[in-house]
């Protein structure tokens, strides 16, 4: 919406979450919630988008480049906040949308929903989002005039016990006229229990000035703000449930739902199932039909079509199961691609490799890709068969067709189709085991 900009607040000190690091760094869903926030925002194609951060918040301006983030020197409050993104707002007189950094559960459509109250005769000045959460301690309340308008907003440390009554709570969202909003807040003092610039003063000062203010209320499940790490939690709870629910919807079939972890970017194909207690960490993409087992954990693999993963799995960063490849049991894979039907079925690291289609890798085979300084590839042709218990020292290569023979320690390249062991030989001494015995008793008993 090119009448629509978007202001963020991160630059909060996150006192009640006990951090070092920027609140709105903190993941859901194995994103940062600024990230999240951000997400709710696109869609709505702003004219301009400026995210409020503090000093030391580089790593905050980096996350969301290359969205511009504006400055706030110090501290002082929601309203100083805003003022902190005064120029890059400069000019700018079409509808202001003011999010918080710590709210990242709100739907697109909700603040949508909002901006068409600034549509129309008589449109407020600003309008707010409000919501009834269960517990209303942490959040402002919105108080309103007999007509339904906003009146004002108080917070909690200031409230009267009546007004402390009131459910309906101040979300944080706002969408104010650009063309006032500055005058609106230099107006803003810091009269409050905080000494602070509140920005929900804006609704005593808009009316103050004959300017109408209005609440949009919405589902408190998606209006939660974030403060402490148990409401990082709940949010986290939250968010789960929406990606489930998700999943489901699309076709996934999800043997245990509360058991299986989800992040925001998890592409699940249609007719997948997943097994009880499944991770899924950031940047996995499971095709069609594919099956993962219980107990697996993942993150950063593409899974084609018709592979089969677990139980027990770990599958790493970097992986790519090509269609009807096969990982099972406590297997570790990481940074390797396995080819059409490929099998790696027990107890085996595959790291940095690549594996043939129709390979077969035995119980126990290790790729040693690490010489305590450097990480080296392991290359398996088509069809080759690694027989159980084997050592791939890399870089080391065995053909297409090639067998190696169980128990072997590979540091040179097999040739394809050639057949290597490099196990010891076995030799037989016929009555040994019972020779054995005996002259170990007849020790023993002679103390
Ligand atoms: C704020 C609202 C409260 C509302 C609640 C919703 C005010 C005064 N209070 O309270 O009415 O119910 O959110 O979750 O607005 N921030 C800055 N600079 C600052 C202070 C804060 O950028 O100087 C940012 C924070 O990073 C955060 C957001 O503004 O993203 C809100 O600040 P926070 O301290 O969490 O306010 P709440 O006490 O939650
Ligand atoms: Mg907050």
């Amino acid at each position: 919406m090119t009448d629509t900009a978007a202001v963020i607040l991160a630059a909060g000190k996150s006192t009640r979450m006990r951090t070092s690091v920027p609140k709105v760094l903190h993941t859901i869903a194995g994103r940062p919630m600024i990230a999240h926030v951000l997400d709710i925002v696109r869609p709505l194609a702003p004219a301009r988008t400026v995210v409020v951060v503090g000093p030391d918040m580089e790593a905050v301006a980096a996350e969301v480049a290359p969205v511009e983030t504006a400055l706030q020197a110090a501290q002082r409050g929601t309203a100083d906040a805003v003022q902190a993104a005064r120029a890059a707002l400069e000019g700018f007189a079409g509808t202001v949308l003011v999010l918080f950094g710590d709210s990242p559960l709100i739907r697109t459509e909700t603040i949508e929903h909002m901006l068409a109250a600034r549509q129309g005769a008589e449109v407020p000045a600003v309008v707010v989002l409000g919501f009834r959460p269960a517990d209303t301690e942490p959040y402002g309340r919105l108080l309103q005039t007999p007509d339904g308008d906003l009146e004002r907003i108080v917070e909690t440390r200031d409230a009267s016990a009546e007004e402390r009554a009131v459910g309906l709570c101040n979300s944080g969202v706002m969408a104010i006229d650009g063309a006032v909003l500055f005058d609106l807040l230099d107006a803003i003092g810091t009269d409050n229990a905080q000494g602070e610039y509140y920005l929900t003063d804006i609704v005593a000062v808009a009316r103050g000035k004959g300017l109408r203010c209005a609440v949009v209320e919405a589902d408190a499940a998606e209006l939660v703000g974030i403060n402490s790490r148990a409401e990082l939690a709940a949010a986290e709870s939250a968010m789960q449930e929406r990606l489930r629910t998700r999943a489901m919807a699309e076709g996934t079939t999800l043997r245990d739902p509360a058991t299986v972890w989800l992040s925001a970017d998890t592409v699940l194909g249609r007719d997948v199932t997943v097994g009880q207690n499944v991770v899924f960490g950031p940047g996995v993409t499971v095709g069609e039909g594919a099956v993962i087992e219980a107990f697996c954990h993942i993150e950063g693999a593409e899974i084609a079509s018709g592979a089969r993963v677990g139980p027990f799995a770990r599958v790493r960063p970097g992986t790519r199961l090509a269609a009807g490849a096969r990982i099972g049991n406590f297997v570790e894979v990481k940074n390797a691609e396995l080819g059409d039907g490929a099998k790696v079925n027990h107890l085996s690291y595959v790291g940095d490799a690549s594996v043939g289609p129709h390979a077969n890798v035995g119980a126990g085979t290790i790729t040693c890709n690490y010489d305590g300084v450097e990480k080296h590839r392991t290359e398996i042709g088509a069809g080759a068969f690694i027989g159980s218990n084997t050592a791939l020292v890399a870089p080391v290569s065995v053909g297409s067709g090639a067998i190696v023979g169980a128990g072997s320690t590979i540091t040179k390249d097999v040739d394809d189709d050639e057949l290597t062991v490099t196990r010891a030989e076995q030799r037989h001494n016929p009555g040994g085991a019972a020779r054995l015995r005996e002259r170990k008793a007849k020790r023993k008993s002679a103390g």
